[in-house]
């Protein structure tokens, strides 16, 4: 298994501590608005149905909640799951009073939430986050439903030699603009790091077939700044 070397949990809830206040508008800041666009083509991909119930793992400030919701015309259950509070307040603030969604603190290895309860398990942007890939992926698999999905937006690599290179003289910048707008570059060297280090397209195929899914495939968006990785318990 992969690891990043900085990836200890204590080291990601503190990044993650420095920035939550910031992180739409850094999010928004940083990709110039497409992470909108990557997310929308997520739930696209997912299509979810009319009463179903949804994970949404590494939840931040709840986007992904927002767009299953309004997919399924609120007739849903999402449970935002992170290990941030400070994230999970503004995701509160942002549905305020909503029976079809819930909050919960804690890491994604080991999920508070019975066997095959989910029709749904998304993340976007948190896997690479997580210490022990395969113990998150492993409680994807038992929390799910028979039948049910997992679908993680997650960057990955750039296909194309030439974007690569404008992709690393952009991503140089990022930490620069993370000083500028929150004071601190850390966060956002970290962020550009957990990137390269992070899995290719088909070592986190691998990674997600050696966990039981079946059906595994994926999608390039922007030429493989990030892809979507589909998997099914079946
Ligand atoms: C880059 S943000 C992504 C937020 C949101 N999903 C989005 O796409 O905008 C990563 C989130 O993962 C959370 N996170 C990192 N490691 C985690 C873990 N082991 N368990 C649960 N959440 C984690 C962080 O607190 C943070 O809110």
């Amino acid at each position: 298994m992969k690891t990043n070397h900085k990836n200890s949990e204590r080291f990601v809830a503190k990044i993650f501590q420095d920035v939550f206040d910031k992180y739409d508008l850094m999010n928004d800041l940083m990709s110039l608005g497409v992470h909108r666009l990557w997310k929308k083509q997520f739930i696209t991909w997912l299509n979810p149905q009319r009463n179903t119930m949804l994970l949404d793992v590494a939840s931040g400030t709840g986007d992904i909640a927002k767009l299953y919701l309004d997919k399924v015309n609120y007739k849903g259950c999402v449970y935002c799951f992170d290990e941030n509070n400070g994230m999970l307040n503004l995701s509160e603030k942002k549905f305020k009073k909503n029976t079809n969604i819930k909050w919960f603190n804690g890491n994604a290895e080991q999920l508070p939430f019975k066997d095959s309860f989910f029709d749904y398990y998304t993340i976007s942007f948190g896997i690479r986050n997580v210490n022990n890939i395969d113990n998150a992926l492993k409680e994807a698999y038992r929390v799910l439903k028979p039948g049910g999905r997992f679908l993680c937006l997650e960057f990955s690599k750039v296909k194309s030699e030439l974007l690569n290179k404008i992709y690393q003289t952009y991503s140089k910048t990022i930490p620069i603009l993370g000083k500028i707008v929150v004071g601190k570059s850390e966060p956002y060297e970290y962020l550009v790091e957990s990137i390269k280090n992070f899995y290719n397209q088909e070592e986190f195929y691998e990674a997600i077939k050696n966990q039981k899914f079946e059906n595994i495939s994926y999608r390039n968006l922007n030429n493989g700044i990030v892809a979507i990785h589909s998997a099914w318990k079946v």
